[in-house]
């Protein structure tokens, strides 16, 4: 049963982005595209690409690291590790064990969560609970990613979308009155329709082909699912807690495409000016998006203790859903 008196509360988020990156420009040399094509449709100008052997371990890792020195805290106060990714080290043992292992952490539960682009909500809202319900104290949520490692790079109408990545954040379950003034994740909503494979999957893995595969996609179809569907796990959470579009601070989704995150905010009801995107930067980095924005915003002093901040997720299977936070 949930603890009524506990909320889980943000203290710290931190971002890993690799050194190697890859301009739209360069993306014109390897396929048949250009900056103009890219930009005009999704937004993107670059994205990072991990170093040969820089695993997606070692992407969460350092975002761990740069998390928990936001928050002034040490590997040793955590007990729960929860990573989002579809781009595993190895089919096992987990990455979470893996950024665990190299966090020199031996106690606590560490394990990987695979919910496609919307891992990192789904973490976050799988970590809030375990929290609440008392059983674990501080968690990291990490979101990371080597896309780049299962994009068909002779593919342009995938490879010019994708990067690699990680982000996370550390969150402690504090006492709380319940009030929505109070710092904390105030709700949580999360969907599936997994009759959508087809239009967002890769078409290998270890029990389907033996193998790793290649991410396809239906992107017109995907566009249209992200904008016109989505959007209700945000309308359930203002339905939850009472509050309103003009009331958010912060509208932070997932950074898959400049048009799909304006025209979901436009629908929404949210001002432009309240919308974080940083697209741009670093294209589509699957369950790494949400928590690398978030650095971004913090770290440029955007995003301020106290201000309410709505996440929103959709990735493959269908999956999305929502986190409403007093940050
Ligand atoms: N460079 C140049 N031309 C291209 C490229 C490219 N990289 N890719 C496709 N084209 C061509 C197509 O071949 C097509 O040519 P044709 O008219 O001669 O057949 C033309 O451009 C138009 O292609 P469309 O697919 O109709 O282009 P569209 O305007 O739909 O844009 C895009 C494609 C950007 C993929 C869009 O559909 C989209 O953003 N979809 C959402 C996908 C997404 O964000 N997925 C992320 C994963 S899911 C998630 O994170 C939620």
């Amino acid at each position: 049963m949930t603890n009524p008196s506990l909320r889980s509360v943000v203290l710290g988020v931190g971002s890993y982005l690799p050194a190697r990156t890859l301009t739209n420009h360069d993306l014109a040399k390897i396929v048949d595209t250009s900056d103009e094509w890219i930009f005009q449709r999704t937004g993107i100008k670059e994205r990072h690409i991990a170093a040969e052997g820089e695993t997606t371990s070692m992407l969460g890792e350092k975002a761990a690291r740069a998390a928990l020195a936001n928050a002034g805290l040490v590997p040793d106060d955590i007990d729960l590790i929860i990573v989002g990714t579809s781009t595993p080290d190895w089919t096992f043992p987990s990455t979470a064990t893996q950024i665990q292992a190299a966090l020199g952490i031996t106690h606590g539960a560490a394990f990987d969560l695979q919910a496609v682009c919307s891992g990192f909500v789904f973490a976050l809202a799988t970590a809030e609970k375990f929290l609440r319900s008392g059983s674990h104290k501080r968690a990291l949520v990490i979101g990371a990613e080597t896309f780049s490692r299962i994009i068909d790079w002779e593919d342009r109408t995938t490879c010019v979308l994708f990067g690699d990545g990680a982000g996370a954040m550390v969150i402690e379950a504090r006492p709380s009155s319940g009030a929505a003034s109070e710092r904390g994740i105030l709700t949580t909503h999360l969907r599936s329709d997994g009759r959508h494979r087809d239009k967002l999957h890769v078409d290998g893995g270890p029990s389907a082909t033996r193998t790793v595969g290649h991410l396809r996609m239906e992107g017109k179809e995907v566009f249209k699912f992200a904008v016109g569907k989505v959007t209700d796990v945000v309308a359930d959470a203002f339905a939850a807690t009472g509050v309103t579009p003009d009331e958010l601070d912060w509208f932070v989704p997932h950074q898959a495409n400049r048009r799909i995150i304006d025209m979901s905010a436009q629908k929404l009801g949210i001002a432009p000016k309240k919308v974080i995107a940083t697209v741009h930067l670093h294209g589509n980095t699957s369950a790494a998006s949400i928590p690398l924005a978030l650095s971004a915003a913090t770290a440029d002093g955007r995003i301020k203790q106290g201000d309410l901040v709505m996440l929103e997720a959709v990735g493959g299977g269908f999956t999305w859903g929502s986190a409403l936070i007093r940050w």
